[in-house]
């Protein structure tokens, strides 16, 4: 984020706060249950908005060098990004050509920059192609080697981000995918930090649900009373759409003391930390040199699968880097999983037993307006005629 548009984010903020005002939505958003809950709407967000368009898989540092590779699924999709000899990164389908084999699981670095199926030991180099059928080269002859290469995907790597689609071969503009986004990434140096460590966990309510919680403080007072609204402020809010993605930091109370230094010193990161929502399923978490990265999807209406990533300026080199970093992990997984994630498992709950058929947003709310309203237009976008 450039200095000039933290220290206006910052006057915004202040001045609400002077105020007692807050940034509104021109109206409050009434959201039908069923969006949470039915089978139908979440094979539609599955086909539209994780298979046909393209989502965020990673960032640059979850492939460090040639060889370096990890595994994603999207929109169900078993997908393995690789970083091929010439630094491009790469996405296939993680299905091996001969039965279908996962060829891999995880992340790490391809050993002599090769993947062998773990079933029958086929082997591919880390552009995909089809090198070596050990032991039975005769068997399979009759094949034309070339053409049994993995099958490709489209990705692109673009302010530190990796992007991929699950099915088709179209372009990527990433450019178009991270507006609004990719600059304030850049500007914070994030395509040159490291990966630190990759969790995942998994919670009994929808995707939606889960986002929902980052993109609103307005239940900071409330639902995080005793653990950090002592540090944050619940309200106001101040947010920024940018076409489907959207900008929300949530200021931390020692900005009020910024008012008293001069502006070219102030740093937001040390007074907020900072979210970005990149559609439909990639939320960008940002405070003092740490990224954290989350993305979710459900395997279910019901259902949502956390991966959740740290990135940091420095590689962890020594003990204590890494315990603090640890720490930061354990701290951020810990608000998330014993307050808001649990929270929003009963919610699920109340929503799936169909007695009460809607909820509603008010206007204060107004990023996670954005978030369902961006949607909303990208499920009804024919994403053919998206470019
Ligand atoms: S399924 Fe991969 S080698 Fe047989
Ligand atoms: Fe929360």
């Amino acid at each position: 984020m450039h200095h000039l548009d933290q220290v206006s984010a910052v006057h915004r903020f202040l001045e609400h706060l002077r105020n007692a005002t807050t940034d509104l939505a021109p109206a409050v958003l009434r959201l039908p249950a069923s969006v949470y809950t039915d089978a139908a709407h979440h094979r539609r967000e599955r086909d539209r908005l994780w298979r046909e368009r393209p989502v965020v898989a990673g960032l640059s540092a979850d492939l460090p060098e040639p060889g370096s590779w990890f595994t994603a699924d999207v929109g169900a999709v078993p997908l393995l990004v690789t970083r091929d000899a010439d630094g491009r990164a790469r996405a296939f389908v993680n299905g091996c050509r001969h039965r279908g084999g996962r060829i891999a699981d995880g992340r790490g670095r391809a050993e002599g920059r090769v993947f062998r199926c773990p079933f029958h030991s086929w082997t591919y180099a880390i552009d995909g192609c089809l090198v070596a059928i050990p032991e039975a080269e005769d068997a399979f002859a009759a094949l034309d080697r070339s053409a049994f290469g993995l099958h490709e995907r489209s990705c692109a790597e673009h302010a530190g981000v990796i992007l991929v689609r699950a099915v088709g071969d179209g372009p990527l503009d990433g450019a178009d995918l991270l507006r609004g986004v990719a600059g304030d990434l850049t500007a914070l140096g994030i395509p040159d930090y490291h990966h630190f460590e990759t969790k995942t966990t998994e919670w009994k309510c929808n995707w939606k649900l889960a986002l929902d919680t980052f993109l609103e403080s307005y239940h900071v007072f409330s639902l995080h009373r005793e653990s950090v609204h002592p540090w944050y402020f619940s309200q106001p809010m101040i947010y920024d759409g940018f076409g489907s993605n959207l900008r929300f930091p949530v200021f931390r109370r020692t900005v009020e003391k910024l008012a008293e230094s001069p502006e070219s010193t102030w740093e937001l990161a040390d007074h907020a930390t900072l979210q970005w929502w990149v559609a439909p399923n990639a939320l960008f978490s940002y405070t003092r040199d740490e990224l954290f990265l989350w993305r979710f999807h459900s395997p279910r209406p019901d259902r949502c699968v956390a991966v959740t990533s740290l990135y940091t300026r420095s590689p962890a080199t020594t003990e204590d880097a890494t315990n603090r970093l640890e720490e930061a992990f354990a701290l951020q997984l810990q608000v998330a999983g014993r307050e808001d994630f649990p929270m929003q498992e009963k919610v699920q709950e109340v929503l799936g037993s169909r007695a009460l058929p809607e909820i509603v947003f008010g206007r204060n709310e107004v990023a996670a307006i954005h978030f369902h309203r961006a949607l909303e237009d990208l499920l009804a976008h024919d994403p053919e005629g998206d470019g």
